[in-house]
């Protein structure tokens, strides 16, 4: 039998309809949103003393992105990229840029201490997920220390703590040191001297320039007359080519033995030839670890880019895979950022330079290598310090 049709029919048709409307609506959506890309921003040098850095630092992330299809968590990647420069006067633009007129969903960067303090405090005033794939500024992951910021590679105080550890332990006395003046030279020669004076050495001197110069000569007239035991510099980049054959010129190679934490001759032996001969260093990757990971690594890296691979490479690399490992957590839905926080700070990284976690200030714990210079290779010739973690002074989180 027929039922008259009810007055509130039409209404539950309605509402079914709403809902149907809602539900493909909403199911619309969420493919939508499954398939917008994540939009990197990646603020690196490209011109400068350390633009060699940029480029193999963006390259190694592009290549853990491609190995994996294209795409992490299942979100395929996009690019956009500005060049720093290394200046900090222009960082806070730059980086506000990328957040505010580019709406990234992460900045990757940067090279510079001084440019990647203030890529932190953009980050910190915008709730911005920042990777920082070098800078070693202690800060960033001391007294800056954020949920939502993280490093994959290092902070100042650790190479220069290792290599400091070695010199001591290797009985030399005096010591004079040299380097720019800025956050990653004076924070480097502060972790070298805290190891090195802790295991008995003194430091005598400590010499500088502004960055980027490369004016030597007179340094190494006076380091010439001061003839201590041993010197250690922070150079990278530009500035270390130029610091290794100066050095070697001016006749101190075969009087004074140079330390360095490892960026002296890091992406730099090709250009710094016989010099950079003999040089001890310490630092978290080294040219022949031999590990299956890393042979990988290089094998890709070298057919992708015709060049060979170094640390800058290797912490590239490992910032998209420390984003990979968030993003695979929350399924691409990078607006978790709890969830993909709390990933991050679990993560293992299987990097090429050995495995390793992070801090709870969210900065690398491993080991530093001692490596010395022969041929076009930084040899790995013992452990300078294992699992070594970041005192993360100031870090309240
Ligand atoms: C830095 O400014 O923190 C810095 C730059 C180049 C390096 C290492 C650290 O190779």
């Amino acid at each position: 039998m027929k039922h008259p049709a009810s007055p509130r029919r039409p209404a539950l048709r309605q509402l079914a309809l709403g809902a149907a409307l809602v539900a493909a609506f909403t199911g619309l959506s969420l493919q939508a949103v499954a398939q917008e890309k994540i939009k990197v921003g990646l603020m690196l040098p490209y011109t400068g003393t350390f633009a060699a850095l940029g480029v193999a630092i963006e390259n190694g992330f592009r290549q853990y992105v491609d190995e994996q299809g294209g795409k992490l968590g299942g979100r395929a990647i996009e690019f956009v990229k500005v060049d720093d420069e290394s200046d900090p006067a222009k960082a806070a633009d730059n980086a506000n840029k990328l957040v505010k007129r580019d709406n990234v969903d992460v900045m990757v960067g940067t090279v510079h201490s001084g440019v990647a303090l203030a890529m932190a405090k953009v980050a910190k005033d915008n709730d911005t997920l920042l990777i920082v794939p070098n800078a070693g500024a202690d800060a960033i992951t001391g007294p800056l220390c954020a949920p939502n910021i993280f490093r994959s590679s290092f902070s100042n105080w650790q190479p220069g703590y290792a290599i400091g550890k070695v010199a001591a332990e290797r009985k030399f006395k005096t010591a004079v040191t040299l380097t720019w003046k800025y956050a990653a030279g004076d924070e480097t020669v502060r972790g070298f001297k805290e190891a090195f004076e802790g295991g008995g050495g003194k430091v005598v001197k400590e010499l500088n320039l502004p960055f980027p110069t490369v004016e030597f000569q007179a340094l190494l007239t006076e380091i010439a007359s001061t003839r201590p035991d041993v010197v250690f510099v922070f150079f990278a980049g530009g500035g270390a080519v130029k610091f290794v054959k100066d050095w070697s010129a001016a006749g101190l190679k075969d009087k004074i033995p140079l330390y360095a934490s490892g960026f002296l001759t890091d992406g730099t032996l090709e250009a710094q030839g016989d010099a950079a001969a003999g040089i001890m260093t310490a630092l978290h990757y080294a040219d022949d670890l031999s590990n299956k990971r890393d042979q990988a690594f290089r094998l890709q890296y070298a057919k992708t880019y015709k060049l060979q691979p170094d640390v800058y490479a290797v912490q590239g690399y490992d910032a998209a895979q420390l984003l990979g490992a968030g993003l695979a957590a929350v399924k691409g839905d990078i607006k978790n950022r709890d969830g993909m926080v709390k990933a991050m700070e679990a993560a293992r990284i299987d990097s090429p330079r050995g495995p390793f976690t992070l801090s709870k200030a969210h900065n690398p714990v491993q080991d530093f290598y001692l490596r010395q210079v022969v041929g076009k290779v930084n040899k790995n010739v013992g452990l300078a310090a294992k699992g070594l973690a970041d005192p993360a002074r100031g870090c309240r989180m």
